[in-house]
Formats: structure tokens, C-alpha cells, sequence
């Protein structure tokens, strides 16, 4: 099964719960939860209280993505907020692998994210200890912006990177309906969307149709 994460950042915060019920009813089982501070990204977006708030009401399986600096001081909080998958960059943090191990000290499945221009080879010492690889196909900090051709290459190497190994492949940014296909055809097994799903009209439809076509 090829997964469906929505991200929440494109969606319309006073309905938050009535948008959710609405993924819940489509099916889906991931959310992506983009947690922005302003100095990591050029953007500021929610923290540690949404994420617990909405585990209590919600069974999604939690997929965090630490766009902040510094994730170590924050990263217990995540996780007792309820986070499955806690997501960082390699830039954010000068122990990569400690913070790894962190992660994965409070229970969850951990991750890493690779920016467009970030090389593979950040991930050689470090890949047995992940359960999921995030591949940006833009630069992170917004939703709505247009998926970087460049990264289907990416995507390729490292699907092939991976080889055997049980790790989620996960593309973010930009993947739409008319591009989904190809997301997946170079490697990946899941798929952040944003806007393509909270800015139609019809956000029940709009799941349903990405998850037909990640699993027809
Ligand atoms: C970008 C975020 C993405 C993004 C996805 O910093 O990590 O999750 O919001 O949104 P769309 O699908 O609109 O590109
Ligand atoms: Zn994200």
C-alpha cells in the first residue's frame, strides 16, 4: 500500500476538525504535520499543543516534519504529543545521528529530510537507524509551490539507496493529481500533499482521488 500523508499547513485552521473528518472519511490514515519556526524556514507554523489536541480526538498515524533549528530541545515534546513518525534535517542539528537515537529513545519511527539541494550522501552512516526518508521536491517553508523536476532523479537514487531495506520513501511538495503517478514510478512509496488536496473545493473528493491513484 502506497501511503497518503496530507499535509495540514494548507488547510483552513478555524474548520481544522470538520477538514479532518472529512480525510477520515476518505480513508486516509497518515497525517503530516509541518511544524515551522521561523528560522529554520521563512515561515512560522504550529507547535507541540495542535499535535496533542489533535491525537486525542484523532487515529491518524502521526507523520511530524521538524522544519526548526535546534530539533533536540523540542523533540520529547513531540513525542509525547503524540508524533508516530518524527521527521529532521540534517542542516537543523550538528548531531545528526544523536538526535536519531533520540527519536527513537521515546518509542517512534524516525526520519530524515533531505532539502533539493541536500546530497544522498548525508544519509550513508546513518540510513540503518531510519524508518523514513523524506525527499523535498521544493524548498521548504510554504505549501502551493511547484514540484522541482529535478528531484525525480532524486527520488530514483534513492529508492535504489534503499535497496532492501524497510524504509518509507516519502516525497513533499508540490504533488498533485497530474503528477502523483510519476512521484511514484521514480520510487516512492508515499506522498505529502498539501494544497492539492485542501484548496479544491471538495477536500473528501480530492483524498479519495489521490488514494485511488496511489493504490490502483
Ligand atoms: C513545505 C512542507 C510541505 C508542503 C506541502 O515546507 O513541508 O509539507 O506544505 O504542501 P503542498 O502539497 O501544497 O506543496
Ligand atoms: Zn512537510
Amino acid at each position: 500500500m502506497n501511503i497518503l500523508s496530507p499535509s495540514i499547513l494548507t488547510a483552513d485552521f478555524t474548520n481544522l476538525s470538520k477538514d479532518l473528518d472529512k480525510l477520515e472519511r476518505a480513508g486516509v490514515n497518515f497525517l503530516h504535520l509541518d511544524v515551522m519556526d521561523g528560522s529554520y524556514v521563512p515561515n512560522i507554523s504550529f507547535g507541540p499543543k495542535i499535535i496533542s489536541d489533535l491525537r486525542k480526538k484523532y487515529d491518524f498515524t502521526f507523520d511530524t516534519h521538524l522544519m526548526i533549528n535546534s530539533p533536540e530541545k523540542m523533540i520529547e515534546e513531540f513525542a509525547k504529543a503524540g508524533s508516530d513518525y518524527i521527521t529532521i534535517h540534517p542542516e537543523s542539528t550538528i548531531h545528526l545521528h544523536r538526535q536519531i537515537q533520540l527519536i527513537k529513545s521515546f518509542g517512534k519511527k524516525a526520519g530524515v529530510s533531505l532539502n533539493p539541494s541536500t546530497p544522498l550522501s548525508v544519509l550513508d552512516y546513518i540510513i540503518d537507524d531510519l524508518d523514513l526518508i523524506l525527499i523535498m521536491s521544493v524548498n521548504p517553508g510554504f505549501g502551493g509551490q511547484s514540484f522541482i523536476p529535478a528531484i525525480y532523479k532524486k527520488i530514483q537514487e534513492t529508492r535504489k539507496l534503499i535497496g532492501s531495506r524497510d524504509i518509507i520513501l516519502e516525497v513533499d511538495g508540490g504533488v498533485k493529481i497530474d503528477n502523483v503517478k510519476d512521484v511514484l514510478a521514480a520510487g516512492a512509496n508515499a506522498v505529502v500533499v498539501g494544497s492539492g488536496i485542501f484548496n479544491g473545493k471538495d477536500i473528501e473528493a480530492n483524498a479519495k482521488t489521490f488514494l485511488e491513484l496511489l493504490n490502483d
